[in-house]
């Protein structure tokens, strides 16, 4: 019997209403927009208010990609969701999205934790259950609230001007269709390097019962070896299209569109300079809405989808590098 394959059916993302630009950065710490703009390309970002919750944002998101496929949340044989951070510390939100969305049947809810690339492990991981089997129809949901946790003192702005929130889903299902969806996804990751970047606290191991003199008043914020994180980024994300590319059979002038992480426009510039694919096969989202780390690819694409960039036959490479470190490359025909 022909083993089924993954498509993609539809996605969908949620942005929160506040946009704040570099130079309202500039009220809280030393920085500047022609900074900020040189150094990474982003111009603005969104931030969450009261009532926006990873929650809510990822629940926005699923309810897009359902609507655009025209189905319901009875449609889903499972849910697997990714944030760094998430509403509660347990359960995972992937069980209160099932709530949320009105899931009446007891599917399985699973919970990645894999950073900026998440929504590539998360594909690995359906993709696998889709052609096993095990399940027709998977959605896929990232939803990443950042800004809550953002060191705004001049000490934090290396990284804090770079994080914006914003959750969206991806809606995948089998298909017998040989001449579509996933043809291969490569995820790796270097633990060696995981205090590159990282957020330490709140841990479990904090408590005065197992620590003596106890000092909680730092730890909470992200700390990054930029250089040495850009440097990596683009070494992996080079390796891992060209691999996934050519263990396939294909070369990488057959890519129609690369869709990449968003952490920093010069990160991808370079990457789409290494691998000579030219600038008008991408699309970016960077600008108006940071690194919204999971989200990023999901969210990237279902613009590019609905803008007409990418189109149903299109040979399209997915690529990601982020703390862990991790990274990945999805290869697939829209
Ligand atoms: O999604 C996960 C993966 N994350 C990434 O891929 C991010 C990777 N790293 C980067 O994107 C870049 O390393 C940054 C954007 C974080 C920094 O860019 P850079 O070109 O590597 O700058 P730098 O860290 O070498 O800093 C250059 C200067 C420093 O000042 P001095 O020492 O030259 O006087 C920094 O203190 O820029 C200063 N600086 C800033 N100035 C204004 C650092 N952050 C800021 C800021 N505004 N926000």
């Amino acid at each position: 019997m022909q083993q089924p394959r993954t498509r993609i059916v539809s996605f969908g993302h949620y942005v929160p209403k506040k946009v704040v630009t570099n130079h309202d950065l500039e009220k809280y710490m030393e920085t500047s927009d022609q900074w900020i703009q040189q150094r990474s390309g982003i111009k603005e970002r969104r931030w969450v208010s009261e009532g926006e919750t990873t929650l809510q944002m990822a629940t926005e998101a699923a309810k897009e990609a359902l609507e655009k496929a025209n189905l319901t949340a009875d449609d889903i044989d499972a849910i697997v969701f990714g944030a760094l951070v998430t509403d509660y510390v347990f359960p995972g939100t992937g069980c209160l999205l099932q709530k949320s969305l009105g899931c009446k049947k007891p599917i399985p809810a699973l919970d990645l934790r894999n950073q900026c690339s998440g929504f590539l492990y998360a594909m690995s991981v359906s993709d696998a259950w889709i052609r096993a089997g095990f399940y027709k129809r998977v959605l896929i949901v990232a939803s990443e609230i950042q800004s809550t946790a953002l060191d705004l003192s001049t000490e934090g702005r290396d990284v804090s001007v770079l994080f914006g929130d914003g959750a969206a889903a991806c809606l995948v299902e089998a298909t017998n269709n040989p001449e579509e969806g996933v043809i291969d996804t490569l995820i790796a990751s270097q633990g060696e390097f995981a205090e590159k970047l990282f957020v330490h606290r709140p841990s479990p191991n904090d408590h005065p019962r197992l620590k003596e003199n106890l000092d909680l008043t730092d730890g909470f914020h992200a700390h990054m070896d930029g250089k040495f994180v850009f440097k990596n980024a683009i070494i992996r994300m080079c390796e891992a299209v060209t691999t996934v590319t050519k263990k396939n059979g294909f070369e990488l002038d057959d890519i129609d569109f690369v869709v990449a992480h968003q952490a920093n426009m010069r990160i991808n510039q370079a990457v789409l300079d290494h691998l000579k694919i030219p600038f008008e096969k991408t699309h970016h989202t960077i600008d108006r809405y940071g690194n919204t780390t999971n989200a990023t690819i999901p969210l990237t694409m279902n613009e590019a989808v609905d803008q007409g960039m990418i189109k149903r036959g299109d040979l399209v490479a997915l690529v990601a590098f982020g703390s862990g470190f991790t990274w990945g490359s999805t290869l697939l025909r829209f």
